[in-house]
């Protein structure tokens, strides 16, 4: 199964995505290359690092989605270079249609919360702020409604005796860079419904 990361942050996620691959825990997914709309975004020097091309693609003047013609174009490169999952890591912009028809029930978000607590921005944060006796990540199918699709996989992190901001944060990054791999395994063990 042909996966294509985007993301527009430091990589992480994509990271452990890479890191799985090359200890053979991914099983039959291939990471094809990564994809950002930051040109300055941390992930595309994975792309040099881990010897998989990584792109800046343009998504258009918004801050928060794509222009309609950009979001087509990066539906179009994806198909072209044989996408077959899209792993949505750290990817900070709303995807829409044509991208979603693009790859019906082909796309996938990793989101620092236990959706569907706390959707949206910062959700480490508002977890936090909370103060819910514990937090976690989620994987889910992304569907037009924002961080509501249906879920794949969740891990729970439990908010500790002396935890600071950071060190729960912490804690979640380590838990979405098990859960991330482990998810995207599962999928591509059988063809896609
Ligand atoms: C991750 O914590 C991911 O859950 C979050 O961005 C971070 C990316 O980190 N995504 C969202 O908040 C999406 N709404 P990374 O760039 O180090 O992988």
């Amino acid at each position: 199964m042909r996966v294509a990361i985007l993301g527009s942050g430091r990589g992480s996620n994509a990271e452990a995505l890479l890191r799985a691959q090359a200890e053979g825990r991914l099983g039959k997914a291939r990471i094809i290359g990564i994809w950002s709309d930051l040109p300055g975004a941390g992930i595309l020097d994975l792309g040099p690092r881990h010897g998989v091309p990584a792109t800046h693609l343009d998504p258009g003047p918004f801050r928060t989605k794509f222009s309609p013609e950009r979001e087509a174009a990066w539906a179009e490169a994806l198909k072209a270079a044989g996408a077959e999952l899209v792993v949505l890591a750290g990817f900070m912009r709303v995807v829409k249609e044509p991208l979603l028809s693009a790859f019906p029930r082909r796309i996938i978000n990793l989101h620092p919360t236990l959706l569907p607590a706390f959707p949206g921005l910062d959700g480490i944060g508002q977890t936090w702020r909370s103060g819910a006796p514990e937090g976690g990540c989620t994987v889910h199918w992304v569907t037009a409604a924002i961080d509501a699709g249906a879920h794949l996989g969740q891990a729970r992190v439990p908010r500790l005796p002396g935890d600071t901001p950071e060190s729960f944060a912490a804690r979640v990054h380590e838990a979405e860079h098990r859960l991330l791999p482990e998810v995207v395994a599962r999928l591509a063990e059988s063809p896609l419904p």
